[in-house]
């Protein structure tokens, strides 16, 4: 289980990461916003690269990142050697990108996912575990 749940979008993925905002208040996470606060266009890397820092900096830690499709933003946090960013645009996704890539950031496309399938991604991404085993060897060679 992570401990703490970075969250940091650009305008494209602004309106979703609010309403996974509420989502994570409603259900008591421990979360951070690293923004962006409004539907002002910003830089998605630039977002991407504030949250990753803030992964290397907490231990056990995970981060959900939002962009219009959330392929810029996931793009832009893989270039982090520590970051391995999932975007999933299913709930079975979210669960293998846990199971067997130990994906520590999630990525989404808020013009892309309806908001219940978004949030059931979330639910998933946050309550699976990675199942280590076989996948180990395979995840330290990435
Ligand atoms: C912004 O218009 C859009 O290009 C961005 O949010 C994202 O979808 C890029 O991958």
């Amino acid at each position: 289980m992570f401990n703490k749940i970075f969250l940091s979008s650009d305008h494209a993925g602004f309106e979703l990461k609010e309403k996974v905002k509420s989502f994570l208040i409603d259900n008591n996470f421990v979360y951070e916003d690293l923004g962006c606060s409004s539907l002002e266009p910003v830089d998605y890397p630039d977002f991407a690269k504030l949250l990753s820092k803030k992964i290397k900096d907490k231990n056990n830690s995970t981060g959900i990142l939002f962009c219009g499709t959330g392929i810029g933003i996931s793009m832009a946090a893989n270039r982090f050697q520590h970051i391995r960013a999932a975007l999933c645009t299913s709930v079975e996704m979210a669960s293998k990108s846990r199971k067997h890539n130990d994906a520590n950031v999630l990525a989404l496309g808020g013009r892309i996912l309806e908001d219940k399938l978004a949030l059931e991604i979330v639910k998933e991404f946050l309550q699976t575990d990675f199942e280590a085993g076989r996948h180990s060897l395979r995840v330290d060679k990435i």
